[in-house]
């Protein structure tokens, strides 16, 4: 019996999340709520013939909402429009978050939480910092969702390959198979997203596409904001994305083994965390790494994946690890005071 909560539940992203939340046998109860509208939204998944229960909740209902949840998706707050970067939303989304983590704290506090609302960077350390300050804080279960970067670095790297071989490569190329070749770790914002290719020579196939599909990767999200032009961000493929996450929690949860996963985690409290800051030869407390899951919540990362490095790939790892630094310190302040 898993109950699901998915907070934020009637937005561009909540509503096709829940659905394909509500289509996954694993989920018994799925609890949606949101300041808006999450009644509506739940009525009308719950005439889907599948068997999760399907209940809304009010602006006040949020107790109710997270009481007993196993698994919270946060895909709460306001998405940007073009011209803006992902930390003008720091000023809004941040008390989003840190509300909807204290009540998360107060109702659910075993809950494995995937925070997907923007700035990513920064939401993630206010959620630590807030369950820390109430004492509630358990490290693996604050998990940042940046499985969208993996998901366009997937998609873009078939296009780039497929793209130089032409027709020959067209028909063989599957998309659904190439994260045998390319996973992504890092921050999710800009310079802070590092694609790495997991079989090196790609680099040199892809020779001169290759910064394109890295810029392509980084910048991916301003892709979608400009072309809704005022109306938004990514929301389809992040309800996939954030799907796709879920269901890796979800089968761990049912005791399924599931291939590491990149997700934005507190590497202090990992069991190979510290190794990974070494590796990345800083005192950062927060990257994106394949993270192994037991019981939906993050044991471990993958930090030989450092180790594997291109210089290229080593050369974007650094930078990303400069700007990271001061997302990770705006939320902790944000929290802690000074800010
Ligand atoms: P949206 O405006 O369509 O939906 C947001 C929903 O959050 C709305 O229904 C709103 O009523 C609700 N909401 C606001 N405050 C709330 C609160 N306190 N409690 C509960 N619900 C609340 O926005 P969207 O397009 O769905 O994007 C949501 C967030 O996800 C944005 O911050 C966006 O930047 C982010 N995002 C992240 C990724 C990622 O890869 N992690 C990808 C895309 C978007
Ligand atoms: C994305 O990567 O699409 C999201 O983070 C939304 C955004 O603001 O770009």
């Amino acid at each position: 019996m898993v109950k699901v909560a998915v907070v934020g539940a009637s937005g561009g992203i909540g509503q096709p999340l829940s659905l394909l939340l509500k289509l996954n046998p694993l989920v018994s109860e799925l609890a949606l709520y949101d300041v808006r509208l999450a009644q509506g939204v739940a009525k009308d998944l719950s005439h889907i013939s599948t068997n999760a229960v399907c209940k809304g909740f009010d602006k006040d209902q949020i107790a109710e909402a997270l009481r007993g949840a196993h698994v919270v998706l946060i895909p709460a707050g306001v998405p940007r429009k073009p011209g803006m970067t992902r930390d003008d939303l720091f000023k809004i989304n941040a008390g989003i978050v840190k509300g909807i983590v204290t009540a998360i704290g107060q109702h659910c506090p075993d809950a494995r939480i995937l925070i997907i609302s923007n700035p990513v960077n920064s939401t993630v350390p206010i959620a630590v910092e807030t369950l820390k300050a109430m004492g509630k804080f358990y490290p693996g279960n604050v998990m940042g969702v940046t499985t969208l970067d993996v998901v366009r670095a997937e998609t873009f790297l078939a296009d780039y390959l497929i793209a130089q071989k032409k027709n020959s490569l067209s028909k063989q190329f599957d998309k659904t198979k190439m994260y045998k070749d390319v996973t992504v770790i890092g921050g999710h914002s800009g310079n802070t997203i590092v694609p790495v290719l997991k079989k090196k020579p790609l680099i040199s196939t892809l020779a001169s596409s290759y910064d394109e599909f890295v810029q392509r990767v980084q910048f991916g999200g301003d892709e979608v904001v400009k072309a809704k032009d005022g109306a938004g961000s990514a929301t389809l493929s992040m309800a996939l994305a954030g799907y796709r996450f879920a269901e890796q929690v979800l089968k761990s949860i049912h005791r399924e083994n599931t291939p590491p996963i990149p997700t934005y985690v507190y590497l202090p409290g990992i069991a190979n965390g510290v190794k990974a800051q070494a590796k990345l030869s800083s005192s950062l407390e927060y990257f994106s790494l394949p993270a192994n899951l037991l019981d939906g919540r993050v044991t471990s990362v993958d930090d030989t994946i450092l180790d594997s490095l291109s210089p290229q790939e080593r050369k974007l790892v650094e930078r990303a690890v400069k700007e990271l630094g001061s997302n990770i310190d705006k939320g902790k302040k944000f929290v802690n005071g000074n800010a």
